[in-house]
């Protein structure tokens, strides 16, 4: 899961700028600034403790030895998914890795990236048939401290807890001081990430504990209604994470309906966790050349399965201009965005409903590189315009905001 979720999958060799080693899921700017700790009580071929995952050499450095996992489940308010897990991921963001590059924008990253990387881990956790449940409500410090993570630097974003164990947790040991060797990282002025950050914190159990009332809700019942065919998937997950990448040139050609709707159902199914019962992010799209569909804006019904028309008309320029007037959504098939109103998200999870909004869109999104590249489609995420992309599509998304942006169709030949 480790190793198909954050693992070096290839090295590719590019005349300007030497050796780039890419992993399992994309990241922004091939920056790789998100990193994975493990916590786990004694499992086959592993002491209980505090570990951190190396993806050079697909290795785990002991923070900790000893059972952790009650630091952990207090910090969760005792969720009870978590309070039987042998096995907790946490996600972490090293902030000036990207925003080395991206500067405060890099907090958007935070999210978009760790997103890739959870579709990848959920992904495997259901190919394995391992339960898990990701967690966003937690006292950000108590697993913060428990990593031994310098926070101005380093902080934990999301944890997945892995597994059922009918055993209760132990009392954890006491906590001293991790000593870690800290990789040296340019130096960036992160105060407006760390301000922000901060700001969606939740400082004690009580605070997590009524943050994850609030949210939880049932969804409607609705019964789906497969409104097209579906295309089977013949590869393991894993030979797809092998064979993933973002597409760097799509070639105009047309993908089938079947294709896209196989994509759409794949990517935006309910995502187990604390924070909804359903995805909240809604989906929209540009068809720029889909066989079966006239070319125009859509809205996709993911109740319904079912792709609903905005607009009639060639969209290819806009689709182009709205992903930053790059080539790759002026000549995809499709491009996706992931929208949702975010000031209804804000005013009922608070602050942290920032990163519910972002993760649950780049999951999605996450999905969908890993539902096209099943298909032999390509895919590449995409940085947006963020106010025209509500234009475009308003009045019907005009309270809501995007978060994550996708581009799908044929790679061009090379
Ligand atoms: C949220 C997101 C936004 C991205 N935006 C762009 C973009 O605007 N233009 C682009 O060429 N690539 C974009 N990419 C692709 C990344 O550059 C790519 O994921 C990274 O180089 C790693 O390569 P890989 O995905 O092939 O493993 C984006 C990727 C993500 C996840």
């Amino acid at each position: 899961m480790l190793f198909f979720s954050g693992g070096i999958t290839k090295t590719l060799r590019f005349q300007s700028l030497g050796e780039i080693e890419f992993r399992a899921a994309s990241c922004t700017g091939a920056l790789y600034h998100i990193e994975i700790y493990i916590i786990c009580s004694d499992i086959s071929g592993l002491e209980a403790g505090v570990y951190h995952f190396n993806p050079q050499n697909s290795s785990l450095t002991v923070l900790r030895k000893g059972d952790y996992r009650k630091v952990l489940a207090n910090a969760v308010a005792n969720e009870p998914f978590t309070s039987t897990a042998p096995i907790m991921l946490v996600f972490t963001d090293v902030f000036s890795r990207n925003a080395v590059k991206y500067q405060a924008r890099e907090y958007r990253h935070t999210f978009w990236d760790c997103g890739t990387i959870l579709s990848n881990a959920l992904a495997m956790s259901n190919a394995q048939k391992v339960p898990c449940k990701l967690i966003l409500g937690f006292v950000d410090s108590e697993i913060n401290s428990l990593l031994g993570l310098d926070t101005r630097k380093e902080a934990a974003v999301a944890i997945l807890p892995l597994g059922h164990f009918d055993q209760e947790i132990p009392t954890s040991p006491s906590m001293s001081e991790v000593s870690k060797s800290e990789p040296s990282e340019q130096y960036v002025d992160l105060a407006s990430i760390n301000e922000i950050h901060e700001s969606s914190s939740l400082t004690d159990k009580q605070e997590v504990a009524s943050w994850r009332n609030q949210v939880i809700h049932e969804p409607q019942s609705v019964k789906p209604i497969e409104s097209t065919g579906r295309v089977s998937l013949k590869d393991s997950l894993e030979t797809v994470i092998l064979r993933r990448g973002s597409t760097r040139k799509f070639s105009q050609d047309s993908i089938s309906l079947e294709q896209l709707s196989t994509i759409l159902k794949r990517s935006t199914g309910r995502i187990i966790s604390d924070f909804e019962k359903e995805s909240i992010n809604d989906v929209y799209l540009i068809a720029n050349a889909v066989d079966g569909l006239e070319q125009g804006s859509y809205f996709y019904n993911k109740e319904h399965d079912k792709l609903e028309i905005l607009q009639k008309g060639d969209f290819r320029n806009i689709s182009g201009h709205l992903g930053l007037d790059q080539s790759l959504p002026y000549d995809a098939s499709i491009t996706v965005f992931f929208m949702v109103n975010l000031q209804k998200i804000l005013e009922r999870l608070g602050n942290r409903g920032y990163r519910v909004a972002q993760l649950d869109a780049s999951i999605m999104g996450g999905r969908m590189y890993l539902a096209s590249y099943a298909l032999h489609i390509g895919a590449t995420g995409l940085t947006f315009y963020d106010d025209e992309v509500t234009e475009f599509f308003s009045p019907h998304a005009s309270n809501k905001n995007t978060m994550f942006m996708m581009a799908l169709g044929k790679k061009a030949k090379s």
